[in-house]
């Protein structure tokens, strides 16, 4: 099987491309590699920082570097030192533990509850003298599933002092209702948040490594000192300027991504699984079978999904792409390679 005939939907790429606009910004600057970038990507920081209501202050409250695990390391340098402890819950991405242990501090993972969800009661009653972080993914990956907005903003103003909330909204643009989840709100009020998001997800562009924190002025002056000149390339910034001009892309996206969610939903309910209620690009499915033999099963048909959690994490593709899963899931099922739980 050539690499053409494989249906990569383990990594949450976007399956539904880039904007044009984007891809002719880049094409634009690609003779231009010889130079250097910005040192520290002023341009795109001050249309980020517009573009979320800073006015012309962006540039203080926005940080740039190679996607937000870029962002997230600069994070744990900045914030983390030896003895500190992070709180997150678990499932979830594994670089807010990475971001911890880099620096010499100690995650504590709480359990997500019943509906895997984050527990924000846990992470606040969790939060002790050496506490510097609360990580939360939201929408969470792998769980797809957001928290209760009013909560998070609950934990966010009841934070003590000296403790910032770090909100990685890496998918939150695919949610239905982003303006009324976000916790954008939070920083333009001055309460120590940072939110971070990427250009790798709704906007396509997870090979040209772009992402960003937002941050109240304070806390952006420390993530600044850390993050590396030149951290994100010359096509990455053109291309990410032009891609936040492009809203209609990114709603183009969302719709599709929004349509495939009901479809591959709806299939695999029928199915008889379960299916976590996802605002992301992806779903996290209980088969009620054995996900390590699930995904096995899949790999030898050329589809490739994540079998590594206690449920299946698959993204979101065209409905051709969903079909095509289903079909590659209903063979392998029925050829009995994939034992019930
Ligand atoms: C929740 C979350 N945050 C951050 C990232 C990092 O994305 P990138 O470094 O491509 O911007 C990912 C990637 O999958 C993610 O799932």
């Amino acid at each position: 099987m050539s690499e053409n005939d494989i249906l990569k939907i383990n990594f949450n790429e976007s399956q539904f491309g880039t904007s044009p606009a984007a891809i002719a910004a880049m094409r634009e600057v690609v003779g231009q590699v010889n130079r250097y970038p910005e040192p520290f990507s002023a341009s795109l920081r001050t249309a980020l920082g517009r573009f979320y209501g800073f006015g012309e202050d962006g540039l203080e409250h926005v940080v740039v570097a190679a996607g937000a695990s870029g962002v997230l390391t600069v994070i744990g340098r900045a914030l983390v030192s030896p003895g500190d402890e992070v709180v997150t819950c678990d499932p979830t991405f594994g670089a807010y533990e990475g971001l911890a242990r880099a620096n010499g501090g100690k995650t504590v993972l709480l359990p997500v509850t019943e509906g895997e969800v984050f527990d924000l009661a846990a992470m606040r009653a969790a939060i002790s003298e050496r506490t510097k972080l609360v990580c939360v993914c939201n929408p969470n990956n792998p769980t797809g599933t957001l928290v209760d907005h009013a909560e998070l903003v609950d934990l966010i103003h009841s934070l003590p002092e000296g403790v910032v909330a770090l909100v990685d909204e890496a998918y939150l643009e695919f949610a239905d209702d982003e303006p009324g989840q976000t916790v954008m709100p939070e920083v333009l009020a001055g309460y120590p948040v940072i939110v971070v998001r990427t250009f790798s997800k709704i906007y396509g562009m997870a090979g040209a490594r772009v992402g960003y924190a937002v941050s109240t002025k304070e806390i952006t002056e420390k993530l600044a000192h850390k993050v590396p000149v030149f951290a994100a390339a010359r096509e990455g910034l053109a291309g990410a300027i032009a891609a936040l001009a492009d809203q209609d892309y990114v709603a183009h996206t969302r719709q599709k991504v929004a349509e495939s969610r009901a479809f591959l939903t709806g299939e695999l309910e029928a199915r008889g699984w379960h299916v976590y209620p996802s605002q992301t690009n992806f779903i996290y499915a209980d088969s009620r079978r054995d996900t390590a033999a699930l995904a096995k099963a899949l790999r030898a048909r050329g589809v490739l999904i994540r079998g590594d959690y206690e449920y299946s994490r698959i993204t979101l593709g065209t409905i051709e792409e969903d079909k095509r899963l289903l079909a590659a899931i209903d063979e392998a099922i029925g050829a009995g390679e994939v034992p019930s739980r």
